[in-house]
């Protein structure tokens, strides 16, 4: 009767365990908190580089390089930096991140340059290579941090 009994609380908890929802995986990235402005524009960007990047690997398929280049560093290069300024006057996205994160942002718009000129010179390997440092960039951030 004992195992009788004791077989079926493990049924018990055995069904209950399945039926209580799985936890969702673990998230280890770090929270920034920014007010509602300097967000959207961060997700702004966020979208046209996602876009950009998107074009850019279609212009490497079809041969074209310095089309490739042009997009980086007119979307994403050193030149787009402080594009916000107007509307954001002074609350731009850099302004909450931490250190770390601002690097990673300055990383990603070197990296673009860097992209843009490798392209430019006409390599295709290189341009690869080179492009592939770009987003290991967005990796680097996105692996790190999170705005909610
Ligand atoms: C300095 C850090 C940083 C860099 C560099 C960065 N991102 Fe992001 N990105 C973020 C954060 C933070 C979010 C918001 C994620 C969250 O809060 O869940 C985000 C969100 C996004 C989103 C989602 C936008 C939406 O629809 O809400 C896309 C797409 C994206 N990034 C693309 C890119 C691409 C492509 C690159 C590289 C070319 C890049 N990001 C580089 C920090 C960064």
């Amino acid at each position: 009767m004992r195992t009788v009994m004791l077989f079926v609380s493990l049924l018990l908890t055995a069904t209950i365990a399945q039926a209580a929802p799985p936890a969702p995986p673990l998230d280890f990235r770090q929270l920034v908190e920014m007010p509602d402005l300097p967000r959207s524009l961060m997700r702004a960007d966020m979208q046209d580089h996602l876009v950009a990047l998107n074009e850019i690997i279609g212009y490497l398929a079809e041969n074209n390089l310095a089309a490739a280049g042009e997009t980086a560093e007119k979307r994403m290069g050193q030149s787009t930096m402080g594009k916000h300024a107007a509307i954001a006057r002074g609350q731009g996205p850099g302004r909450f991140m931490p250190e770390t994160m601002q690097q990673m942002g300055w990383n990603m718009h070197d990296s673009a340059t860097e992209f843009a000129k490798v392209a430019k010179s006409g390599d295709r390997a290189k341009a690869f290579a080179s492009l592939q440092q770009l987003t290991s960039s967005c990796v680097a951030c996105h692996m790190s941090f999170r705005t909610r």
